[in-house]
């Protein structure tokens, strides 16, 4: 499904960027920049910051060790828990 219109940016490319460990974009905006393009209108931000927090808490248990204590994530499973 294309959650960008203006970069033409499906949700698979979106999750397929984000891999665990310190490298992995977190915010959107590290998003386009993987995927080699930048935001225009911004309507997708929203969805791709679900897409981006929904596959960050899945791989979590993953990265945990990488992330240590200072992952900003360690919440998000903290919460859906
Ligand atoms: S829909 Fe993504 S920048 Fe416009």
């Amino acid at each position: 499904m294309i959650v960008c219109s203006c970069n033409v940016l499906s949700d698979g490319q979106v999750r397929a960027c984000l891999n665990p460990g310190p490298g992995c974009p977190r915010t959107p905006a590290q998003v386009y920049a993987c995927l080699g393009c930048s935001p225009k209108c911004g309507r997708c931000a929203r969805t791709i910051r679900g897409i981006l927090d929904r596959a960050l808490s899945e791989a979590h248990a993953a990265c945990s060790t990488t992330c240590g204590t200072a992952c900003t994530l360690k919440a998000l499973t903290e919460e859906a828990a």
